[in-house]
């Protein structure tokens, strides 16, 4: 007769049969890194990270090195915002120099640029806008181009586009491997969807969309088949990383895509998913295991590894149990 109870009577043999596994080499920190000097801005809807300018970027680098963490994400924050984002892929924009910045504190972190628009443009749109204030989707594309370009030119070591243009991987692909850049791979938010989990994000990011929504270009949350023509179009296009965005209220998608594709999935632990567990922990609704567990918990539904605001934290714990 089968007996559950027989394999979990101690840690030992409860780890030796442990299914799924968390290591700090599965995880990427997004940074955001801001124009101006010495500033080390906490975000109110994520405590406990932070906006940097580049002066104080060696700080979080440390604070990585320490724990371990070798990879991370980049957005920028600017001033003087235009209609056509340009900013966004100027040479020396504030991620443009973020990414040169790091490489010279660690050239071994391994810096991931967020490639999107909506940080950059006066309306706040993912993309250029055309004369109905619609997002102009083939026009975006030149745009995204040359920010994925001014990225690889900066020593970037990933390109992360997030806008949800139809094409834009091949795009990119396209571009890059002109100039010579056909080593760098594309990590896709293939899988983003119109999410309100990016509410602190746009706070973070200073990124909301002025009028509107982003409907017209990110994923409808009612549907996945829509998820495998996205994650189709994305593998046929190029991408090297096909990724789900959010994750906890998405694990069917990771799940099933995780299935459909033989590329590693990654997924986004998106902000407002980090605002909740961390509310939850700060009030002591749960206990702060809760944080591991989520991300057991979006490792066992197939990610591979996991975009987190956590991910300074949890490296830090994980450190510690090993060193107990
Ligand atoms: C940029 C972008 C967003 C996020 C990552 N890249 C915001 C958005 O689409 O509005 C959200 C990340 C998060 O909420 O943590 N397009």
């Amino acid at each position: 007769m089968f007996r559950g109870r027989r394999l979990r009577r101690n840690q030992t043999i409860r780890s030796l049969v442990q299914e799924t596994k968390l290591s700090v080499d599965d995880l990427i920190y997004p940074i955001f890194v801001i124009e101006g000097e010495n500033i080390k801005q906490e975000i109110k809807s994520l405590p406990n990270n932070y906006q940097y300018s580049l002066d104080r970027l060696p700080e979080v680098v440390q604070e990585m090195q320490e724990v371990g963490l070798k990879a991370c994400i980049l957005f920028g924050i600017v001033d003087d915002k235009d209609e056509h984002g340009t900013k966004a892929y100027c040479g020396h924009g504030i991620v443009q120099e973020a990414i040169r910045k790091i490489k010279s504190i660690d050239p071994n972190m391994y810096v991931i640029g967020d490639v999107c628009m909506c940080e950059y443009t006066s309306h706040g749109h993912c993309g250029i806008l055309d004369e109905n204030d619609d997002v102009d989707n083939d026009k975006t594309l030149i745009a995204l181009n040359k920010i994925a370009l001014s990225y690889a030119q900066a020593g970037v070591d990933m390109i992360a586009p997030s806008d949800m243009m139809d094409m834009r991987v091949a795009s990119i692909r396209k571009y890059l491997d002109e100039y010579g850049y056909y080593n760098l791979p594309i990590m896709s938010y293939s899988i983003k969807y119109a999410s309100n989990f990016y509410g602190p994000f746009r706070e973070a990011a200073n990124s909301a969309p002025s009028f509107g929504n982003r409907k017209s270009y990110q994923m409808d949350y009612h549907n996945k088949k829509e998820a495998l023509r996205e994650m189709e179009a994305d593998v046929e296009e190029g991408a090297d990383i096909i990724m789900v965005k959010p994750a906890m209220s998405y694990l069917d998608v990771i799940n099933t895509i995780s299935t459909k594709t033989d590329l590693p999935i990654c997924a986004y632990q998106v902000s407002g998913e980090y605002n909740m567990l961390y509310e939850a922990v700060k009030n002591k609704a749960m206990n702060e295991e809760v944080i591991y567990e989520s991300l057991i918990g979006i490792k066992r539904a197939g990610a591979d590894l996991i975009i987190t605001y956590f991910a300074l934290d949890i490296a830090r714990k994980m450190k510690e149990s090993y060193e107990a």
